[in-house]
């Protein structure tokens, strides 16, 4: 293999040196171009390697046992630049969780799954998260893209095949996902996919927990304490009023709560149905726009997502409204809202068994 990739290496070497040769403005432009045209043969041949040797069966998984955050969090550094230059919201949950997998394979899985979600995605979400499931993790990459269509499901994952998306030809030459799925077999991880035409898509990997010593590197920083307040939690925030709703979503954010902001009710299940993904908790403001209850809206989005966690966040001190809220079970927090409140809130909301993904009308009823 190195044969092939000991060549273009020259070749790269020998163009730097012309580069530094003080030439003209045309060489130098067209030097650039040779340049970016041997970087794509580079990685084009990296991946075309990677693939013959996952089917070779020469490539070989070292496992370990590591924390997820370990792939998570890199990952997330490296893609926010790029999702922020697309003014998408990029939003990579933290994870405690302690995994056996290879971490550079897993990373590779991961990384191509975020680098399509932010490629395919023109305006909305991506987001990363990881789920307990039994002894599993279940890790999921969505986006609120374009979608996949149902006969083009096996195609995809084949190498060079490229779906037909206007503005984003010559940005893949189509074998990310042919290296998702041989690395997952290799390393045994189901891989699963839920797309829907015009909505979105999700990717979930499935890799098992590991039984060891939990959290081996917990908490080694300070800001790694701050986040064990709402790791991996999925908050959604209904509030009306756009500037409350952005700095509620901003102190979440700094306690590593991902937050999924939203003006009403139905934007809440636009958004969640989009995605597909149940949150964990409900953060909802009282007054909304017609003064109609809001008891309706954590109402809905428990009947369509299982019983969530909520709270109500209101200016309305009447008892008859906390009397309300206790019976159907939702936390409550006066306006103005005090950010040592809201923490304990979240963390005590956090707490409850967290619905499952996906969940569906009906879910809650086992509970
Ligand atoms: N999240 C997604 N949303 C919509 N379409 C997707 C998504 N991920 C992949 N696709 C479609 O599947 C095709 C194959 O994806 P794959 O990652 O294998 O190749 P690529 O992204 O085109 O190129 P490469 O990953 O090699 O740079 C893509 O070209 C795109 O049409
Ligand atoms: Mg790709």
């Amino acid at each position: 293999s190195h044969d092939l990739l000991q060549p273009l290496s020259a070749a790269k070497l020998f163009l730097s040196s012309l580069a530094n040769m003080d030439l003209d403005e045309e060489p130098l432009v067209v030097t650039q171009r040779i340049e970016s045209a041997l970087n794509s043969v580079e990685s084009i041949l990296a991946a075309l390697l990677d693939i013959s040797k996952l089917d070779s069966g020469q490539a070989s998984v070292e496992l370990s046992t590591f924390p997820m955050n370990q792939v998570l969090a890199p990952l997330r550094d490296e893609f926010q630049p790029l999702a922020r230059k697309k003014g998408l919201d990029l939003r990579v949950v933290g994870c405690d969780a302690v995994v056996k997998s290879d971490p550079s394979y897993l990373r590779r899985v991961l990384q191509n799954l975020i680098a399509n979600a932010i490629r395919y995605t023109v305006s909305g979400k991506v987001l990363v998260g990881a789920r307990r499931h039994g002894g599993d993790l279940r890790v999921e990459v969505w986006d609120t893209g374009p979608g996949i269509p149902e006969d083009k499901r096996e195609t995809i994952f084949k190498e060079f095949q490229r779906l037909e998306s206007a503005g984003h030809a010559g940005e893949g030459v189509g074998l990310g996902l042919a290296i998702v799925e041989r690395a997952c077999a290799l390393l045994d991880h189901p891989l699963q996919m839920h797309s829907q035409v015009g909505a979105g898509t999700g990717f979930t990997v499935t890799l098992p927990r590991s039984c060891g010593p939990t959290r081996p590197e917990a908490a080694q920083t300070p800001e790694a304490a701050g986040e064990q307040a709402g790791a991996h939690v999925i908050a959604l925030v209904i509030e009306n009023d756009k500037d409350v709703r952005w700095a509620m979503a901003t102190l979440l954010e700094t306690w590593g709560v991902s937050v999924f902001d939203v003006r009403d009710q139905a934007e809440a299940l636009a958004l969640l149905r989009e995605v597909g993904v149940a949150p964990d908790i409900l953060l909802v403001d009282y007054q909304l726009d017609h003064g109609e209850s809001r008891l309706d809206a954590i109402d809905a989005l428990r009947a369509e997502f299982g019983k969530l966690p909520s709270a109500l966040i209101t200016a309305n001190r009447s008892e008859e409204l906390r009397r309300s809220c206790d019976t159907k079970g939702i936390g409550y927090l006066n306006k103005p809202i005090k950010p040592a409140e809201l923490r304990q809130l979240v963390q005590a909301l956090g707490s409850h068994p967290v619905p499952a993904l996906r969940s569906g009308p009906g879910q809650d009823a086992a509970e």
